[in-house]
C-alpha cells in the first residue's frame, strides 16, 4: 500500500513510518523541512508534488505543533489551532476533491476532546468536554470527519498521553525521578489514560487493515491510572524518596493554563471501539508497559 503520512517525522511518526516500511508498505511523508528519500520513503513538502500515477491509498494525519510544547500564550494557541485544523482542512479538502482519492483517513485526534471528567469512564460515545484543548479536539475531528462525507473510510484516533522511552510526554515525566524526585501534579487522583507507542502502531495497521471500521477510536491502554498510580509504579524503576504531590498553584505558575487541562484534571478514557472491534493489546498494564519500555524489572531500580 501507497501511504501519506503528514507530521511523519514526530514521534510516534518515529515508530510508525520504520514499522509501515517493514510491513513493505510505500512511505510518502508531507514535512516542513527538508529531508532526504529513500527507496521506499519520499519526502514531500506539499501535496502538489504527489506525483499523479501514485495516488496515495491510506492518508494518516498526525501533524500538529506539541500541545505541551510551550507555554499557551494567545500566539501560540493560534498556532495549535492553525497546525491541526487549517492543516486537516487542506488536506481533506484535497483529497476529497482528488480523482482518486484514498480508501481510508486515519486522523489524530486526542482525549482532551472529553475535557476534565474526574473518574467518568469515557468510551467514544461520551460526549465533548469544555476547555481549549477540548474544543480543539472538536473543530480537529470536525475538518477530518469531512472526508466522510466525500466516502473516504475515516478513522479518528483520541490518542491518550503516549509513552516511550525515547521522547514524548515520558521524557518529561521520568526527569524529576532520574534526580530521585517521584512526584504527582495536584492532587494526584486525576486519571492518566495512556498507551505504549508500539500499540499506537499496532492500532494504526490494525484500523488502516479493517475495511468496516470507521468513526472515533480511543487510542489508550485499557488499564488507565491515577497520577498517583502513575508515581508509584514509576518508583518500581528508579531510587527516589517516597513521593510528594507538586501543588496545583505552583503547576499553574511554572505551565499557566496548559497545567489545568493537562496535568491537574483527567480522562479516565476506556478503549471500547478498538475491544469491540477484537484489538489486542501487548502493553495492556502500566507495569508491564514501564518495565518494556526502561527494560528493567520492577524493583529493579535504575540510578
Ligand atoms: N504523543 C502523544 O502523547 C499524543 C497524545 C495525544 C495526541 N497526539 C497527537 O498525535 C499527533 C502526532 O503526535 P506526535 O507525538 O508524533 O507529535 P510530534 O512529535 O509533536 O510531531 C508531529 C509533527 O507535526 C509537525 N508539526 C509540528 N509543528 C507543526 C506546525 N506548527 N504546523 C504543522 N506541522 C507541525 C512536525 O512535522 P514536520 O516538522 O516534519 O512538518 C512534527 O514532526 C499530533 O497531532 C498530536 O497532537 C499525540
Amino acid at each position: 500500500m501507497h501511504i501519506l503520512i503528514t507530521g511523519g517525522t514526530g514521534f510516534i511518526g518515529q515508530a510508525l513510518v520504520p514499522h509501515l516500511l517493514q510491513a513493505g508498505h510505500r512511505i510518502s511523508i508531507l514535512s516542513r523541512s527538508r529531508h532526504r528519500d529513500t527507496a521506499q520513503c519520499t519526502f514531500l513538502r506539499s501535496l502538489e508534488e504527489l506525483s499523479p500515477d501514485s495516488a496515495p491509498d491510506a492518508v494518516i494525519n498526525l501533524a500538529g505543533a506539541s500541545l505541551a510544547g510551550k507555554r499557551w500564550t494567545r500566539a501560540y494557541k493560534e498556532e495549535l489551532v492553525a497546525s491541526r485544523v487549517q492543516g486537516t482542512r487542506a488536506l481533506v479538502t484535497y483529497f476529497a476533491e482528488s480523482a482518486e482519492p484514498p480508501r481510508v483517513l486515519l486522523s489524530a485526534s486526542a482525549i482532551g476532546y472529553y475535557g476534565p471528567r474526574g473518574d467518568d469512564a469515557l468510551t467514544e460515545e461520551a460526549a465533548p468536554g469544555s476547555g481549549f484543548s477540548s474544543e480543539l479536539c472538536q473543530a480537529w475531528e470536525q475538518e477530518a470527519a469531512r472526508a466522510a462525507e466525500a466516502g473516504i473510510r475515516t478513522c479518528l484516533l483520541r490518542l491518550g498521553v503516549v509513552l516511550d522511552r525515547q521522547g514524548g510526554a515520558l521524557k518529561e515525566m521520568a526527569l524529576p525521578f532520574r534526580f530521585g524526585v517521584a512526584s504527582w501534579p495536584g492532587s494526584g487522583h486525576q486519571y492518566l489514560s495512556w498507551i505504549h507507542r508500539q500499540d499506537v502502531v499496532a492500532a494504526m495497521e490494525f484500523l488502516l487493515a479493517e475495511d468496516t471500521l470507521a468513526g472515533p477510536f480511543n487510542l489508550t491502554a485499557p488499564g488507565p491510572v491515577t497520577q498517583r498510580e502513575f508515581c508509584h509504579a514509576m518508583r518500581k524503576h528508579f531510587r527516589t524518596l517516597p513521593g510528594m504531590p507538586v501543588p496545583s498553584p505552583v503547576m499553574r505558575l511554572l505551565l499557566g493554563e496548559m497545567a489545568g487541562e493537562l496535568l491537574l484534571s483527567g480522562q479516565r478514557v476506556l478503549p471500547a471501539g478498538l475491544r469491540r472491534a477484537g484489538f489486542e493489546y501487548r502493553y495492556p498494564g502500566i507495569d508491564d508497559t514501564l518495565a518494556a519500555i526502561f527494560g528493567t524489572q520492577a524493583g529493579d531500580r535504575l540510578p
